[in-house]
């Protein structure tokens, strides 16, 4: 499908070509071979080993170098699916440590070669500082700390990523409050591993605009309708969940049924390599599965480029882009 696209939920190191990993973990002379499987793809059992497979990739890049290459490989790839307009996750985790000095050099170079991008292939892409819940709340108040210190005009949210069956949400209130008032636009995931307590949650105890996942909300009839009402948007990442065995069959996802229920659904990949997914074979699944056409893409690509975090004139020159200009 080479429709143009909005994608907002993908998380940079998830994005990370197996081969690039590969030869950062020979540059600095790291083992990390048993990450790989017999095809040179990311390999693990199930989610906890995904997530320990994630980090264990993630830990060879180094510094704010890598973090450039890094970037430049990932939105040349997702700019050749017809993605316009990218938000990724950025971790202070993983980028400096948390500190935040560290944090504003990685993000320099993070941001930089997002610019590069945007003039060699066209994309515009912002960034979502995420914490890790499984890391716990006080760094994930670092976290926030990081996000609050540098939002503008390339750091436009926050979020949580990691494993949602570890903690207890509200215990994250302090960092999503911080962000907030910092004027981000705010995200959690949800709705992935646990069922619509883990959505209701999220919605309750941080307050958020968009959820990561959300998609077990379909289990509880009342919460599709709050959702509906509410407006709150569902990155919906299809091809993550089917590969994680969230759901065993696309045709059991319920993306069709939240969306004909009147909830605001959009599509993303969230780590394309590892689940051996690309935005144009999302929509290729969708369209095969639930019969979707061009409309109906068109559609979801404009509630994605409404639910962007970024400022309103970077939305309404997507919009145009989109072909959903008022004028
Ligand atoms: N980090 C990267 N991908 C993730 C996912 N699907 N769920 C939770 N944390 C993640
Ligand atoms: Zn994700």
């Amino acid at each position: 499908m080479t429709l143009p696209k909005v994608e907002l939920h993908h998380h940079l190191e998830g994005a990370a070509p197996p081969a690039l990993i590969r030869d950062m973990a020979r540059m600095r002379g790291a083992d990390i071979g048993g990450i790989f499987g017999p095809d040179g793809g990311y390999a693990y059992r199930d989610f906890t080993g995904f997530l320990a497979v994630y980090e264990v990739a993630t830990s060879v890049l180094k510094g704010p170098e890598d973090y450039a290459r890094l970037t430049g490989a990932v939105l040349e790839n997702t700019a050749a699916q017809g993605v316009v307009y990218l938000e990724t996750f950025i971790s202070p985790d993983f980028c400096g440590g948390r500190d935040l000095g560290a944090w504003r050099e990685y993000l320099h170079a993070i941001a930089e070669a997002a610019r590069v991008a945007e003039r060699a292939h066209g994309i515009v892409t912002r960034g979502i500082v995420t914490c890790i819940r499984h890391f716990g709340p006080a760094m994930a108040r670092d976290a926030a700390l990081c996000a609050a210190e540098t939002a503008g005009d390339f750091i436009v949210g926050f979020g949580m990523a990691g494993d949602e069956r570890r903690g207890v949400v509200a215990d994250f209130a302090y960092a999503f409050d911080m962000a907030r008032e910092a004027g981000l636009g705010l995200t959690a995931h949800a709705g992935e591993w646990e069922g619509p307590t883990s959505v209701r949650a999220v919605l309750d105890d941080l307050r958020v605009d968009r959820i990561g996942h959300g998609v077990r909300a379909a289990e509880d009839p009342a919460l599709v309708e709050r959702l509906a009402q509410t407006g709150v948007v569902l990155e919906i990442c299809p091809g993550s969940n089917i590969a994680l065995g969230v759901y065993p069959r696309w045709s059991d996802h319920p993306i069709a049924r939240l969306r004909a229920a009147g909830v605001k659904v959009t599509v993303s990949t969230d780590d394309p390599p590892f689940f051996h997914t690309t935005m144009t074979q999302e929509y290729d699944r969708l369209a095969q599965t639930f019969g979707w056409g061009e409309d109906d893409f068109a559609a979801l690509n404009r509630v994605a480029a409404e639910a962007a975090f970024c400022d309103t004139a970077t939305r309404a020159a997507l919009l145009k882009r989109l072909e959903f200009a008022d004028d």
